[in-house]
């Protein structure tokens, strides 16, 4: 399955591209109960099919803290190991529990800045079937405003399919 994957040409227009994207990935994690390994195949699986998706990976909520993201499965460059709950981008998708869509990273207070090309970022917060928070998705891009209401549908529907709505 994974490598069918490989081979396949995606649409061009985004929304199409995330249709098909999106059904890919449920049919991968098929059967497959592990959280890492889920984690790791959404985090490949996106960052192989954008080519502005410069890091894209989850913090996960570390259960020995509660209030804290460690860095979990991720595709990109060096990230920050951990984040607060409220710092940075990801810290306050975790402790508002909504996704947040940042045109332009410099003009967000607190933004953790773990590779200065990063410039657009789009995070989501990540629940298990319980509705409970587990992680966030954390997805950045090296251009400006790379992200818009589309990608935040398509990513929302993608992590909740995948981490709130499947058996496992
Ligand atoms: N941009 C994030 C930090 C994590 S990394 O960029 C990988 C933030 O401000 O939450």
């Amino acid at each position: 399955m994974a490598e069918a994957f490989n081979e396949i040409v995606l649409p061009g227009e985004k929304a199409e591209r995330y249709a098909t994207l999106a059904a890919e990935i449920a049919a991968v994690l098929d059967g497959e109960p592990n959280l890492t390994a889920r984690m790791a195949t959404v985090a490949a699986m996106l960052a192989a099919s954008f080519e502005a998706f410069f890091w894209t990976g989850f913090y996960v909520v570390d259960p020995a803290k509660g209030d804290e993201l460690v860095v979990g499965p991720y595709q990109g460059t060096l990230g920050c190991l951990r984040i607060a709950f409220g710092r940075g981008v990801c810290g306050t998708a975790a402790a508002t529990g909504r996704t947040q869509l940042v045109e332009d990273v410099h003009a967000f207070p607190g933004h953790i800045a773990c590779d200065s090309r990063s410039l657009s970022e789009i995070v989501v917060p990540v629940r298990d079937a319980a509705g409970r928070l587990i992680a966030v998705l954390d997805v950045d891009s090296d251009r400006p405003a790379a992200f818009d209401a589309v990608d935040q549908l398509w990513l929302e529907q993608i992590v909740d399919r995948a981490f709130a709505r499947s058996v496992v």
